[in-house]
């Protein structure tokens, strides 16, 4: 019968033409690494960083090597804020791209000035001017990138420089070497791990007294975790989670820049503890120096001491704040979209490529050789009454010091402030504070004296998520601040749910009107956190919520 059907004459070649230059091209490009599907972001990144761009042929180049629909390609390279798809016809971006930081501490730092002044100076055709998200540098505000080439505390002045030196790589900040480290006592704990001398119930056990929580917002105790994941089925996987995204956050970056072997001394025995024999290690792109770092630093790692026993693998973000949720970093170590996943099953019983995963923020794992190494007693301990540990303040905004603070947990904003920020800048009355970056929501000075901890801030409407305190003062304007952190969210949602993507888009229009009107923001916010899928549409509203409650009375 099948063979009766007469096949449809087709007048040209259906589906995107395939041109053979292309395809030896981009062949040749990623003949150094293996042909997997979950590598889709990976050589993207590679025909990006080599043209600037990437063109429609090599995306269908790209997708009939990988032997995948053009569509699923162009989805993915879209969905990344890093990847500039363009049609053939279409020139690549000029040579120079420059990225300023257009996230909270930045614009209060006169950002906005800045982009305005850049768009005057350069012709758009030599220099592109971008905005981007928070880069992890609100400690040297207002920042931007010049190529991959981050300056610090920029001006006019500044950029151009760069600019006309064409200064655009990125370079390593050296913290403690590997022999430094090793001299030190460091990856004995390790040895003795895959020795036998130690058992992981043990080490279990001294997390769990000791009190560590997941560095990365939600705050779950480690050791437990742990144990959720022991309790699955082989083979597991495990992840480590470097996207450090939220707005006003940067003590990843600080931790691994400082001190990275002890970062990779604690991933490697949580990963010994869950057995999982590859480690993939998820690093945001904006910090591509540390990128640098990390494959330099594990050459000698994999040499020296863990041989054949972890396969460790890097995977470089696009650009997309939402892959920092763990079920989408995990879409996206996959090579695809960064969708948060439909919860449960969380990501310990069905995780990467479906198996069991261990997932942990880069700060987590920093701490667990010292844990063990000087008892579950001296972390814990440092905690203020009623709280467990020390915690990794990153403070920004209008205060004289800015930078990571690391102080107890359960530390007030009016003690970081004066006890680790030198005070206020000159000129400036403590006015109001984001206890938990952008969706920790927002608290006035009056509410100065409340510790700093997981569990504390939840009856003010607020959390402390990944430690992120952005401070303001009577010289900002609240509704400027409630716009910046909301445009945020609408940029970041990934548009999976609706309540989110066209939520967030609503309450920006609304937040623009000169008189907010609060019962409709009301109602929007309260749609949001009931309905959307995942963590950022569901605290996108607190920020407003938060003004509301708190600000009213100065809401114009
Ligand atoms: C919108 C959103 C963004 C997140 N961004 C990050 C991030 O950049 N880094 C991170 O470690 N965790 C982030 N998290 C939390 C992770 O989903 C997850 O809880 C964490 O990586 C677990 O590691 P931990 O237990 O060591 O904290 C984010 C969560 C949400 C909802
Ligand atoms: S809440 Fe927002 S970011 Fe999360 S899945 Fe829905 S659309 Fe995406
Ligand atoms: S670097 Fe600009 S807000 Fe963080």
């Amino acid at each position: 019968m099948l063979d009766k059907v007469k096949k449809k004459f087709v007048p040209y070649p259906k589906g995107r033409e395939v041109k053979d230059d292309s395809v030896s091209e981009i062949k040749n490009l990623i003949a150094h690494l293996s042909l997997k599907r979950d590598l889709l972001i990976e050589y993207l990144h590679l025909i990006q960083d080599k043209y600037r761009c990437i063109s429609k042929s090599n995306l269908a180049a790209l997708s009939d090597i990988m032997k995948i629909p053009f569509s699923e390609a162009f989805e993915v390279a879209t969905f990344y804020a890093h990847f500039d798809v363009v049609d053939d016809s279409q020139a690549s971006p000029p040579d120079i791209t420059i990225r300023v930081c257009d996230s909270l501490t930045c614009e209060l730092s006169g950002s906005e000035l800045i982009i305005n002044d850049l768009k005057k100076k350069y012709d758009k055709n030599t220099v592109r001017i971008l905005r981007a998200p928070c880069m992890g540098l609100c400690d040297h505000a207002p920042a931007c990138e010049v190529g991959h080439n981050h300056l610090k505390k920029c001006t006019l002045a500044s950029i151009d420089k760069a600019v006309q030196e064409k200064s655009v790589h990125s370079s390593i900040v050296d913290g403690i070497t590997f022999n430094e480290y090793k001299a030190n006592g460091g990856y004995q704990l390790l040895k003795n791990c895959y020795g036998g001398k130690i058992s992981v119930d043990k080490i279990i056990e001294e997390l769990q007294k000791s009190g560590l929580k997941g560095m990365g917002g939600a705050g779950f105790p480690a050791g437990k975790k742990w144990e959720f994941v022991r309790m699955e089925k082989s083979p597991r996987l495990m992840t480590i989670n470097g996207d450090e995204g939220e707005p006003g956050t940067f003590k990843d970056k600080y931790y691994l820049e400082k001190d990275i072997h002890r970062f990779f001394e604690g991933m490697l025995i949580a990963a010994w503890a869950v057995d999982s024999r590859d480690v993939y290690i998820y690093m945001r792109d904006e910090y591509p120096g540390i990128l640098k770092k990390i494959f330099r630093e594990i050459d000698v790692l994999e040499k020296e001491i863990i041989k054949d026993r972890v396969k460790i693998h890097v995977r470089r973000g696009a650009g997309a704040y939402i892959c920092g949720e763990e079920s989408a970093m995990i879409e996206s170590i996959e090579g695809k979209r960064g969708l948060p996943r439909h919860k449960p099953p969380f990501v310990s019983k069905v995780g990467l490529f479906g198996k069991p995963t261990l997932n942990h923020n880069v700060e987590t794992v920093f701490w667990v050789r010292d844990i063990i190494e000087k008892g579950y007693e001296w972390f814990s301990n440092q905690g203020k009454p009623g709280h467990k540990g020390p915690h990794s303040y990153s403070v920004s905004g209008r205060v004289k010091n800015p930078g990571v603070k690391f102080a107890p947990a359960g530390t007030t904003v009016n003690e970081l402030i004066n006890n680790y920020c030198g005070g206020m800048l000159d000129g400036h009355k403590f006015y109001g504070y984001l206890p938990g970056g952008a969706s920790g929501g927002i608290l006035p000075s009056t509410m100065g004296d409340i510790p700093l901890d997981f569990g504390t801030l939840e009856e003010y409407g607020c959390f402390i998520g990944s430690g992120a305190i952005v401070v303001f003062s009577d010289k900002d304007d609240i509704t400027k601040v409630v716009l910046n952190l909301l445009k945020f969210f609408e940029d970041e949602s990934c548009g999976q749910c609706t309540p989110c993507r066209v939520g967030t888009e609503k309450a920006v229009k609304l937040l623009e009107k000169k008189n907010w009107d609060k019962n409709l923001l009301d109602e929007l916010v309260t749609m949001m956190g009931d309905a959307s899928i995942c963590g950022l549409g569901q605290a996108a509203g607190n920020p407003i919520k938060c003004a509301i409650k708190y600000f009213g009375s100065d809401l114009k």
